[in-house]
């Protein structure tokens, strides 16, 4: 496949056999036979061994493709590894529709992540902050010389911030390490340089450190999307209006929140658990970040341009990585890195992005029009066919008279299969 010709554009994929899907992928990323095998191998048990401990084997969940994705003007089909039916197919749908308005812009800011220093027991809690913001640089120095790697990359600690909170135990001060940690997720670089400052802190202000770790409130590290959703595919004005309707729940009530950014994390972790990175921080990043204003909400914004047609955007914290950890040493999530084709931690965080407001939008959209069981079922119909024995065309045409007949039963579709063929 020629750079011009590369799309990811593709109606009826889930018709193929899963031989058939891989050659597209293959031909789209250019991926040699080696890694062609690796989509029917699990991670071997050495491997799984140095990951974590007592290993007795390996866990497998589906890796499934979502296409038709155009990110600033770039295609990309993109991994996702799930337990749930539907979430593929109806990114995969969103996708579509973004594209007749170019698909999703994005962007995002330097991968700027915090490292949390506690300091307890300041004789002088306002001379103790004074004291660790007058020796900045001295500390910078010394955060720096822990990681020289990543600061000959151009990351590194960058910035130094203080803060006094008022806690039962009395005043404590936190510092706030900030560090550029390029490619990386970047827990280990910043929790290595704030264990290494702790001794120098507690020099300069008498004080005592207690905790020094990594904050998940990644909110210096974010990434934005957004796309424009034609008003006269998804329905027309009524459509519109019923969306932005179902959309406000999730603005001003927690417990629609939650679910609303669920079905973003639906997306978002698929994708992050494809390419090996951890999916509890950027949960945690983004429920918090959810909630920044004190109250939980959306993590996504919906409205109508000057034409009526649907605008969404999403914001939130994105502490991903493509170097070091599993997203190094697991085939799947170097296989996965190698369908998307990308260069930067930052380009991974951005699709990300798009992927959650593409999930987030098709679910919202199924919510406000024809109920979400309707998919889920006509999709169930569909696995039901296959378990049937029917392929191609007949896949359809079997899920469709199963639906009509609202007797999804694996009988009735051997009868069917039968019967059409
Ligand atoms: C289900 O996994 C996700 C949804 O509940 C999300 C939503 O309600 O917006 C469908």
């Amino acid at each position: 496949m020629t750079q011009q010709e590369k799309t990811s554009q593709v109606s009826g994929f889930y018709k193929l056999s899963i031989k058939k899907r891989i050659e597209f992928v293959k031909q789209f990323a250019g991926l040699n036979q080696e890694e062609t095998k690796l989509f029917a191998s699990a991670l071997d048990e050495a491997t799984a061994d140095r990951m974590i401990e007592n290993v007795l084997g390996t866990f497998e969940l589906p890796l499934g493709i979502a296409v038709n994705f155009k990110i600033n003007g770039k295609e990309y089909l993109i991994p996702m590894a799930t337990e749930e039916s539907s979430v593929v197919a109806a990114a995969s749908n969103a996708a579509k529709i973004a594209r007749l308005h170019g698909g999703f812009t994005t962007e995002s800011t330097e991968p700027l992540m915090i490292g949390q220093m506690q300091l307890l027991n300041a004789p002088d809690v306002v001379q103790a902050a004074e004291e660790i913001l007058s020796n900045k640089d001295k500390l910078l120095g010394l955060a720096n010389a822990q990681d020289k790697i990543l600061v000959n990359l151009g990351g590194g600690a960058k910035d130094l911030e203080v803060r006094i909170l008022d806690s039962p135990l009395g005043k404590m001060i936190v510092t706030h390490l900030i560090v550029d940690v390029r490619d990386a997720m970047g827990a280990n670089a910043v929790n290595t340089m704030c264990e290494a400052l702790a001794p120098l802190i507690e020099e300069l202000t008498g004080g005592k450190i207690r905790l020094k770790i990594l904050s998940n409130l990644a909110d210096k590290r974010l990434v934005r999307a957004r796309a424009v959703f034609d008003k006269e595919k998804l329905g027309g004005d009524k459509v519109v209006d019923a969306f932005l309707q179902s959309y406000t729940l999730a603005v001003i009530d927690p417990y629609r929140a939650a679910t609303h950014n669920k079905g973003i994390m639906n997306g978002i972790d698929s994708l992050i658990i494809a390419t090996g990175n951890d999916f509890r921080a950027i949960e945690a990043g983004a429920h918090c970040y959810a909630a920044r204003d004190g109250c939980y909400t959306s993590l996504t914004k919906y409205y109508k341009d000057k034409n009526g047609d649907l605008v969404g955007e999403i914001e939130l914290p994105m502490a991903v990585g493509i170097v070091g950890g599993a997203s190094s040493m697991h085939p799947k999530a170097k296989l996965s890195k190698r369908i998307l084709g990308i260069k930067s931690a930052q380009e991974l965080g951005e699709i990300v992005a798009a992927l959650g407001l593409a999930q987030n939008f098709a679910a919202v959209y199924a919510l406000s029009t024809v109920g979400i069981q309707k998919g889920h079922m006509s999709l169930h119909a569909k696995n039901i066919a296959v378990m049937a024995g029917a392929t191609g065309n007949l896949i359809d045409k079997v899920a469709d008279q199963l639906v009509k007949e609202n007797k999804i039963k694996l009988d009735r579709a051997k009868e069917l299969v039968a019967q059409f063929t």
